[in-house]
């Protein structure tokens, strides 16, 4: 324990947001579900981009431009490597995972759907794995269906099973980890159970890759989504991974320089992917700051990660639950990374207002996820949520402020 919390001072150090010349570091910063601090070699390796090698990519032969290229291709391979795909061609740079699956449900939905398809989703989905199915939902007369889940926020498998079976089901798309509960689903399951049924499987993994690994191969999936901006890099750089037999069938999304092989007024041949998914110039910065999350990551390692979560979410769910007034909402045992909670006497937003006074910043309201909170009768939660540099001190301050909060206000 005493090993762990200095390894979790060490890492601290890396970052710095923390570091006592930031006015920053007065925070005790508990919203790492919607985006995670970055490690000063993060930002060395932006600074050292645009300081000094700052070029276009794909396009001059000048040395400046080679170089930039080489760290970018060389961003997608470290990215291929921590999914284990097949190939770096598998790698599509996006914008973020909403692109991802905007991208999917366009060019693989808009293609593949006809009337009368279903596509799966579950009930506890963020709007970036709703709201693009419905549009497409719309242009094809597919509809959306979704898996049940029960008050714990877990996900009725027997159901789920039941729908893949049923043979209209033609595309599941499914959280990992829910962002507004932290409930890790049993995608492994899922998606067996959806290939064996001939359904084209996506896995959301914004919430999960910054917490343990993921294997693309073993999971079987069809694409795989994540945001580097939750995993220590940049925003606006994210992540599709796809078969490369799904890259090669689906149209490209956008248009534009870079993702094609012959243009002339008779028509465009495409390039193979993955620029053919990567038109215009692509956010150069974000793909090496995310290579260079991934090797933070990487040196780090899963082990020491899981174990950081693993006593920060014991710690943080204990002084939720011995808070009086306080009810925390989805008790599956498979959660990580987050603790969402409710007051019964307090308005979520009022909480969140008065920890926000006393330094402490969490996330309020319904997460991007209103029919998760239709399906549970409730408006919002607040949302606490943690990452390998939060010390467990932090949820110390956490629960005496909570402690305030209800005594003022309940
Ligand atoms: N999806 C992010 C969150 O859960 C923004 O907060």
């Amino acid at each position: 324990m005493r090993d762990l919390i200095q390894t979790i001072e060490r890492i601290r150090r890396d970052f710095p947001f923390f570091s006592a010349q930031h006015a920053s570091s007065q925070w005790v910063y508990l919203d790492n579900a919607a985006t995670t601090q970055k490690p000063q070699v993060v930002i060395d390796a932006l600074v050292e981009f645009y300081s000094s090698y700052n070029a276009n990519i794909h396009r001059g032969l000048y040395e400046l431009s080679e170089r930039a290229t080489q760290a970018y291709e060389g961003a997608r391979a470290k990215v291929a490597g921590f999914l284990n795909a097949r190939s770096e061609s598998e790698i599509i740079f996006t914008k973020g995972a909403t692109e991802s699956l905007n991208l999917l449900a366009s060019s693989w939905g808009g293609t593949q759907l006809q009337p009368g398809d279903e596509i799966l989703l579950s009930e506890m989905e963020h709007h970036a794995n709703i709201v693009p199915w419905q549009m497409v939902a719309q242009a094809t007369g597919a509809r959306v269906v979704t898996i049940p889940m029960n008050e714990q926020g877990e996900l009725d498998l027997e159901v789920a099973e039941k729908q893949l079976k049923a043979g209209s089901v033609k595309c599941m798309s499914i959280v990992h980890i829910s962002n507004a509960l932290g409930v890790r689903n049993d995608v492994e399951h899922l998606v067996r159970t959806a290939v064996a049924n001939g359904v084209f499987t996506i896995v959301d993994g914004s919430q999960a890759v910054s917490h343990f690994p993921v294997d693309v191969q073993s999971l079987g999936c069809d694409a795989y989504v994540f945001s580097g901006h939750k995993l220590f890099a940049p925003t606006g750089i994210g992540i599709l991974w796809a078969r490369s037999e799904v890259l090669a069938a689906i149209p490209p999304y956008q248009g534009g320089g870079d993702m094609i092989r012959k243009v002339s007024w008779q028509g465009t041949t495409f390039a193979e992917p993955p620029s053919k998914f990567e038109a215009g110039t692509p956010h150069i910065a974000g793909a090496i700051g995310l290579g260079a999350a991934i090797d933070y990551v990487q040196s780090l390692g899963f082990e020491t990660i899981g174990a950081i979560d693993h006593l920060l979410f014991e710690k943080a769910s204990k002084t939720i639950e011995q808070i009086p007034g306080l009810r925390r909402v989805g008790s599956s045992d498979s959660q990580l990374g987050v603790v969402s909670f409710v007051a019964d006497a307090i308005h979520a937003s009022d909480l969140a207002s008065f920890l926000s006074v006393d330094k402490i910043a969490v996330r309020t309201g319904h997460h991007c996820a209103q029919p998760l909170m239709d399906r549970l009768g409730i408006q919002g939660t607040v949302r606490a949520s943690f990452s390998i540099y939060n010390h467990p001190d932090e949820l110390d301050r956490l629960g005496k402020s909570l402690e305030r909060a209800v005594r003022m206000l309940g």
